[in-house]
């Protein structure tokens, strides 16, 4: 098994950011926008690519979004509701350098 060591620009490349509102109303849809590459572009060619990206709501799949090599970005808006608080995150998936984590977004439920 290949184990990868990332520099910065390879943590830029993978690593999924969350954009979302931090106080949505109880049971309202709202969208959640999960971006890879945001600021350093990831290819996505058939040799190298985001596969997909999941949204998770605490320790729950909530969506995800599976991605064409040559015709995709991986970037995409997610339309999700919340009972209550819960920590938001992302997993993103590239062919050749494994699983990245994105950091917790906190949302409030008033
Ligand atoms: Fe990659």
């Amino acid at each position: 098994m290949k184990v990868h060591f990332p520099n910065e620009e390879t943590k830029k490349k993978h690593t999924p950011v969350i954009e979302a509102p931090s106080t949505v109303k109880k049971g309202e849809p709202f969208e959640v926008k999960v971006i890879v590459g945001k600021e350093v572009p990831h290819p996505q060619t058939t040799e190298h690519y985001i596969k997909w990206v999941s949204l998770w709501a605490d320790e729950v799949e909530v969506a995800k979004a599976d991605f064409d090599a040559n015709n995709a970005l991986p970037i995409v808006t997610f339309t999700v509701k919340l009972e209550k608080d819960a920590k938001l995150s992302a997993l993103a998936y590239c062919n050749l350098h494994g699983l990245w984590h994105s950091e917790e977004v906190e949302v409030k439920v008033e």
